[in-house]
This record gives C-alpha cells, structure tokens and sequence, in this order.
C-alpha cells in the first residue's frame, strides 16, 4: 500500500521506500538525495525494529535502495547517505565502484550522558558525500562558510602572500561537523528516535542544491530534510514507512492540518503547558 500527499512542490510518500523509488520517482529526476535508512542496531522506530537477520541481509537490503537512488540522481546530482560506523565501510567499498566519494563527513556531537565504560563510547556517525560526475556538481562553498579559527581569532598574517594580508576569517567547513544531536528541550524537537537536527541538514541543502531543485529523502522519519528543502525554497520529496511519522511531516511541512479525522499538532512536552491548561489558568486567575 502506498499513498501519496502534494503541496506547493513537496511530496511525502507513505509506504516503503524500494517500492516508491522504483515505482514513483523518474530515473535521472533528481538534484539531490539524502538518505538515513535504519542503521540495523537496533532502535525502534515505533514499533518497527531495526534489525536484520544478519549483516548480509542488512546489506542486501541496502545495496538494493543504494541502487535504486543512484539510477534516480541526475547526472549532476549528489548523495549524501548515512548508516552506522560498523556498516559505514561496506558502503563506501559499494559506492566507491559505481560513483565518486568526494569527502567521508564525520558528523561529530558530544555527550554528557556515559556513553560506554569498558571502550570508548561513540560520539560520531559518518556521512558519505558522494557525485555522479566529479567534473559536473553543485557546490555552493560561499553559502556555507564558518569561521576560519586561526584567521578569525589570532588575527594572524599570511606572509605566503605577495603582499602579507590577514588571514581569511571564513572557510568552507572541513569533513569534521561538530553539531549538537536534537535533543528533548531544543524547540525542533519530534517524538523520533533519531531525528537529524536541522543544521545539518541546512549545510547539505545549501552546499549542495540551489533553489527550484528537487531533493529526495527516502527515509524521512520527521522530514527534517523536507523541513529544510522548503525553508530554503527547494522541492522535496519524502518517503516514509511509518504513519505515525508521516504525520509529523505532513505537519511539520504545513500539507494537511488534519489526517483520519485526527487535528495534526505537536504533543505539549512534560515541561510545556498545553494551551487548554493555560487557558483554564488565565480563566481562574480572572475570576
Ligand atoms: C534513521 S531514521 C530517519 C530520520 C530522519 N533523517 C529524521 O531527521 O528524522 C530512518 C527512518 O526510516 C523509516 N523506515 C524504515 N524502514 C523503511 C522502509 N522500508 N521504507 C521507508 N522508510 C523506512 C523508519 O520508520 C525511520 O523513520
């Protein structure tokens, strides 16, 4: 079963993703794809348990939808996917054959919580960042500067120059992107085991695409890549194999406000008021 919501240039898919990328997507139809399927260790994604059989059938699986989002990709277009640090180097060795990796981005948070106590926790998860044509992509390094720490801070002089000039204070960011995870009290925040923050989305989206492109999510979880894609004036589609996250996006991407009858709002968080408490307390502190 698969089902289909449209608004203003953006499409969530309901169903499951080989299905709709064979079945939905044109073959050389799009800009830019992201994807963050089920790293098979284990979370739980509403009740849909991300672990495979084995390693091999995990892999199996991907090298099918790895397939599949290569053939839709333009013949400019970029991919950015992720998956676990154990499973990284197998998708790398698969890629590497039939696209260019252009940078390995390790997406790096820090973690107050004990993370292990017998090894060293894991404080990354990788990013492969790979091009069809390494002679034919977008990459838009002015839209994505950071601050150049040395030059920024030390005001040092680069006497490598004809005439000494100051150090540059911006530079297109490294493969190392310190970005915090999304956690419970930041206000992007959705009932999701491992939503993507919003910035790190914003860096690919803006580096990668330009404005009317299309970007493809093929496991959308919250949409934060629909989220992004639209704030910055991109089309998006996304697909999705969970309802109850399907209706995050149809939400959060201002599609539909209702759904089976059921008005489409966030859930008040254990230190939010919900609206109809406030009410009931500014009612009673009238009276
Ligand atoms: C790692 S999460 C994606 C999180 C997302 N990037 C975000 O920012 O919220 C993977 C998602 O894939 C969905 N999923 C699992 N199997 C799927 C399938 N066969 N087709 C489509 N989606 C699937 C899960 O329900 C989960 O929401």
């Amino acid at each position: 079963m698969m089902k289909k919501f449209e608004k203003n240039g953006h499409t969530i898919i309901f169903g499951d993703a080989i299905e709709a990328l064979s079945r939905e997507i044109a073959d050389n139809s799009i800009n830019l794809i992201f994807a963050d399927p089920p790293y098979n260790i284990g979370k739980n994604f509403n009740g849909r348990k991300d672990k495979w059989e084995s390693d091999e059938d995990y892999l199996d699986w991907c090298y099918q939808w790895l397939d599949l989002c290569i053939k839709k990709l333009k013949p400019n277009g970029s991919f950015y996917v992720m998956t676990s640090t154990q499973n990284m180097p197998y998708f790398d060795i698969y890629l590497r054959k039939r696209l260019t990796v252009l940078s390995r981005i390790i997406w790096y948070y820090d973690s107050s919580g004990v993370q292990a106590k017998k090894y060293y926790g894991s404080l990354y998860e990788p990013i492969l960042f790979c091009v069809k044509d390494k002679n034919n992509y977008t990459f838009n390094s002015e839209d994505i500067l950071v601050e150049a720490k040395t030059g920024a801070i030390r005001k040092l002089i680069d006497y490598r120059k004809p005439a000494p000039t100051v150090y540059n204070p911006k530079k297109v960011p490294g493969n190392v992107w310190e970005i915090p995870r999304v956690r419970y009290r930041m206000d992007e925040y959705e009932n999701h085991p491992t939503q993507k923050p919003i910035a790190l989305l914003e860096r690919i989206i803006k580096a990668s695409s330009n404005e009317g492109d299309i970007i493809l999510d093929p496991f959308s979880g919250t949409f934060t890549t629909s989220f992004v894609a639209k704030q910055y004036k991109r089309k998006s589609i996304g697909i999705e194999i969970e309802e109850e996250y399907v209706k995050i996006g149809l939400r959060r991407l201002q599609i539909a406000s209702e759904y089976n009858g059921q008005i489409l709002k966030k859930e008040p968080r254990s230190f939010e008021t919900p609206i109809d408490e406030k009410q009931i307390m500014l009612n009673f502190s009238e009276e």
